[in-house]
């Protein structure tokens, strides 16, 4: 008999409008308000544009504090480069996962003055214990994320975690993430149900990017409007039905931290105190020096 626990949607966070860096146009769901994440989602920014002037003034040098950036490109190219000397170029279906911990001062930058630009950007928490460890990143490229084909039609890219046996780049082989998580790219034709399972203790959500889906058991699914964020109840397992259209969903869960928050730009640690240590650290350039 099957006893699992169906997720049903608790919360839909809509995606506002705004813009970062220099100028670029995005939407932000996760984080567009003081409070609203997912522990430990802290945000999650979708750019997509057609027209350059939303996105060429790029990310110039920025630091960050605290947690990691997750970097998934759709279409484009940008050009990241650090302090430490590190360069790449995250092109279509790559992804950056840079783990800022104690600090890093990057800059993304369009490598591109027409087309389309399209990606996301996803803050993701570090336990109090690995906020001040040091910087480290890998990028992978396109090639080295998994497609899982589905019964059903459609597919499954494995960003992180596991999905039907088969682990993402980003799945604990090198230094486990605390947070455990799993960062699923599933791309479903119309009316079509996938069920995925869930590890029952983690947070979880789905983003739908394209198309419009279904979140959900039958008798108790919602809507998933297209650039929203459904927050899932707890339970063991969640289940998508396509819309007319098909749907492209963003499924990412983690293990939450449940330790306090505290967020000042592109810092984000546990205490007032350990802000105000950030800001004094990046005025002074030991933002990014060894403890
Ligand atoms: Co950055």
């Amino acid at each position: 008999m099957d006893s699992a626990t169906d997720r049903t949607v608790a919360r839909l966070i809509e995606s506002v409008p705004t813009s970062d860096g220099a100028g670029v146009s995005l939407r932000r769901s996760l984080g567009s308000q003081r409070g609203l994440y997912v522990d430990p989602f802290l945000m999650l920014d979708e750019f997509f544009s057609d027209d350059p002037d939303d996105y060429l003034a790029g990310f110039p040098s920025h630091p960050h504090r605290g947690f990691e950036t997750v970097t998934y490109m759709l279409d484009g190219h940008m050009r990241h480069q650090d302090h430490l000397g590190n360069t790449g170029d995250l092109g279509p279906g790559s992804v950056q996962w840079m783990t800022a911990a104690r600090g890093i001062i990057h800059s993304e930058m369009p490598q591109q003055t027409a087309g389309r630009m399209r990606g996301f950007q996803l803050w993701l928490n570090l336990p109090a214990s690995e906020k001040m460890k040091p910087a480290s990143y890998r990028d992978v490229p396109a090639s080295d994320i998994p497609v899982v084909p589905l019964a059903g039609g459609g597919e499954v890219k494995v960003i992180a975690g596991r999905f039907q046996g088969t682990a993402g780049p980003i799945n604990g082989a090198g230094p486990a993430l605390t947070t455990d998580p799993l960062y699923l790219d599933v791309h479903l034709p119309p009316h079509a149900e996938l069920s995925v399972p869930i590890e029952s203790s983690y947070s979880a959500f789905v983003y739908a990017y394209d198309g419009d889906a279904l979140i959900g058991p039958p008798a108790q699914s919602r809507p998933l409007p297209r650039r929203a964020a459904a927050v899932l109840s707890a339970g063991d397992r969640v289940r998508l039905t396509a819309g007319a259209e098909g749907a492209r969903l963003l499924l990412l869960a983690a293990r939450p931290l449940r330790e306090p928050v505290v967020q000042y730009g592109p810092f984000v640690m546990n205490t007032r105190e350990e802000i105000e240590q950030a800001v004094e650290d990046y005025r002074h350039g030991r933002l990014t020096a060894a403890a």
